[in-house]
């Protein structure tokens, strides 16, 4: 099967990259970023890197045809772009909806025209995320909601689809990584989560699941972080790909 991992370059995307490129079943690829995709350290020894093929985009709204035949044939995608809620504090949330929204939507657009069907698009979003529009989450409120819709989006496009697409959405915590200094993953950030009610999995766990899904299927529509523990667990387990 070939693989778009949209935002190949960020921290979930390389992780994903390095189980995919050991796994037999993903035959071919596609890093789509901003800046070249490297090939990750600490490949196990089956791994294959002449599968990856890195495709810089400029502009996430507009793909140029070189860019469009690359992403053709593609059977699965999975989109890690999107803003955090610490830009907030260096753009504004006009432009943190456009890079978090719009890109996924001209994306998941632009591959469902030119890909195999049925296109299975990955989706992750955040533990937090309120697709219920006329609710008003407790933190961060705004970022919330533009998150749901952001399910939202791929959701109903994936029902419009008469069965060409399927959609799945990912629900992490905090996302924890070798070497990661985050708050939320600290002692003081741990009682924070435990106040809000925030979970965190594991890099590996979160693309171990992520494969799994786009190679088997989605097991349900909304994969929440107890899923992606447990999915990730037993998929890493099988298909040999933990670290
Ligand atoms: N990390 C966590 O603890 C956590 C927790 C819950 C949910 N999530 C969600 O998981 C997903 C992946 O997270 P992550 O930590 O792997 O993210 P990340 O490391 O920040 O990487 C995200 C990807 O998006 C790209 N990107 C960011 N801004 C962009 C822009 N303006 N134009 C084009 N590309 C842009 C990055 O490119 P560059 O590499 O060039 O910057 C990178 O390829 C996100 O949806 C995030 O909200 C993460």
């Amino acid at each position: 099967m070939k693989l778009i991992i949209a935002g190949s370059t960020g921290l979930v995307a390389t992780e994903i990259l390095r189980q995919a490129l050991s796994i037999p079943a993903i035959t071919s690829i596609v890093g789509l970023a901003r800046r070249e995709t490297s090939v990750p350290d600490n490949l196990r020894p089956n791994a294959d890197p002449s599968k990856l093929k890195s495709v810089v985009v400029s502009d996430f709204e507009n793909y140029p045809d070189t860019v469009k035949q690359q992403l053709a044939g593609a059977d699965a995608c999975i989109w890690t772009i999107a803003t955090t809620p610490d830009q907030l504090r260096s753009m504004t949330s006009e432009q943190s909806r456009n890079i978090s929204l719009d890109y996924m939507v001209y994306g998941l657009e632009t591959m469902a025209k030119v890909a195999n069907s049925p296109f299975r698009f990955a989706y992750i979003s955040g533990a937090k995320s309120e697709r219920d529009q006329t609710k008003r989450p407790m933190v961060l409120p705004e970022f919330c909601l533009m998150r749901g819709e952001c399910e939202n989006r791929v959701l109903d496009f994936a029902k419009q689809s008469n069965g060409r697409v399927v959609g799945g959405i990912v629900r992490p915590g905090v996302i924890d990584a070798p070497g990661r200094s985050n708050f939320m993953l600290t002692f003081a950030g741990g009682l924070v989560r435990a106040v809000i009610g925030l979970p965190k999995c594991h890099v590996t766990e979160i693309s171990a699941t992520l494969l799994e899904s786009c190679i088997t299927g989605f097991e349900k529509e909304t994969l929440l972080n107890e899923d992606l523990i447990r999915i990730g667990q037993k998929s890493m387990a099988e298909r040999k790909t933990g670290p």
